[in-house]
C-alpha cells in the first residue's frame, strides 16, 4: 500500500478508536478563527497529540484539535489549527488532516483562513468567498505515486470551489446580513509574508488575496471528490498597499473582530448545507 495512504489509515483508525461520530461537513478553523468551534454543540474532542503520527501545528492561535459536534442539527468536524507548509511537514503531511476528515465520512468541506488583502476593493476584517485558486508557487500535494484508493492521477480542478456551495455562502450572506466579498486566493509558501512586489506580482496574475494555507487542502480534497468552499478573513491590506508592517498579532487581532460575522455567515451555511442531500454528486451535478 501507498505509505501515504497507510498512514491515513492509521490515523484514522485512530481517531475511530476514540470517537464514534460519522460527520457530514469538514471545517478547518484558520488562524484567529478557532474559537468557533466553542460554540457548536460539542460530542467529543481529539488532540492531534493523541493521534500517532498526526503532524502538530505550531502556530500561536491554532490549538491542535478535532472538535465533533453539531451545528444547527448538522455533524460536524472542526478542526481547531492547521498544519502548514512553512512549519516544515512534507505537504502528504500538510494535507492529512483534510483527507482524514474526508475519510471519516464528511463529504462536504469549509475552508477558512486569514489572508492578506490584495484587491483595492477588499476592506481589513472583510470575509471573502473563495472562488478559485492559484497554486503554483507552493507544491502541489498530489505530487509522488497517486493514491487510487483516494482519487485519479490526473484529476479535474476546473471547479474546485463548488459552484453549489458557493450559492449557499452567498444565500448564507443574504439571510445574515453579512457583507460578502469573492475572489482569487493565491498560496505562498510563507512564513514570511510576501513582499510588495510579490503582492503586484500577486494582483496582476489575478489574485485577490494571499495566504499561506488553504489552496492545497482545497486540491487535496478535490482530488478525493469532496464538495470544496472556502472562507478567507482578510486581516489586512498585503504587503505595500498600507504603510505598515504586517505582523501575526494584528492578523489575530483582525481576525477576533471579523469572529462575529464569520460565525453568523458559516453557522447559516451549514445550516443551508444541512437541508440539501450530502452526497458529493448531488451538488457538482
Ligand atoms: N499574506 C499571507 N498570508 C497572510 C496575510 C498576508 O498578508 N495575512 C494573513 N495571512
Amino acid at each position: 500500500m501507498n505509505e501515504v495512504y497507510e498512514k491515513l489509515r492509521r490515523c484514522l483508525a485512530a481517531v475511530k478508536k476514540k470517537v464514534a461520530f460519522e460527520p457530514k461537513v469538514a471545517l478547518i478553523l484558520g488562524s484567529g478563527l478557532g474559537d468557533y468551534a466553542e460554540q457548536m454543540d460539542i460530542k467529543a474532542m481529539v488532540n492531534y497529540s493523541d493521534i500517532d503520527g498526526f503532524p502538530i501545528s505550531t502556530v500561536a492561535g491554532h490549538k491542535g484539535r478535532f472538535i465533533f459536534g453539531y451545528v444547527e442539527g448538522v455533524p460536524v468536524v472542526a478542526m481547531q489549527g492547521r498544519v502548514h507548509y512553512y512549519e516544515g511537514y512534507p505537504m502528504s503531511d500538510v494535507v492529512l488532516p483534510v483527507r482524514l476528515m474526508g475519510l471519516m465520512g464528511a463529504k462536504t468541506v469549509i475552508l477558512t483562513n486569514a489572508a492578506g488583502g490584495v484587491n483595492y476593493n477588499f476592506t481589513p476584517g472583510d470575509l471573502m468567498m473563495i472562488t478559485d485558486h492559484v497554486t503554483s508557487f507552493v507544491p502541489s500535494p498530489l505530487i509522488g505515486p497517486n493514491i487510487d484508493e483516494l482519487g485519479t492521477r490526473f484529476p479535474d480542478m476546473s471547479e474546485v470551489y463548488s459552484k453549489k456551495l458557493r450559492e449557499k455562502i452567498k444565500q448564507a450572506a443574504k439571510n445574515t446580513g453579512v457583507l460578502i466579498q469573492q475572489g482569487t486566493y493565491m498560496q505562498f509558501t510563507g512564513p514570511n509574508y510576501e513582499t510588495p512586489a510579490e503582492i503586484r506580482l500577486c494582483r496582476s496574475l489575478g489574485g485577490d488575496a494571499a495566504g499561506m494555507s488553504t489552496a492545497c487542502e482545497a486540491m487535496a480534497a478535490r482530488h478525493m471528490g469532496l464538495n470544496v468552499c472556502g472562507i478567507s478573513c482578510i486581516t489586512n491590506m498585503a504587503a505595500g498597499m498600507s504603510n505598515k508592517p504586517l505582523n501575526h498579532k494584528e492578523v489575530q487581532e483582525a481576525a477576533d473582530m471579523a469572529a462575529d460575522n464569520f460565525k453568523k455567515l458559516v453557522t447559516e451555511l451549514i445550516r443551508l448545507i444541512g437541508e440539501d442531500d450530502y452526497s458529493c454528486e448531488s451538488l457538482y451535478n
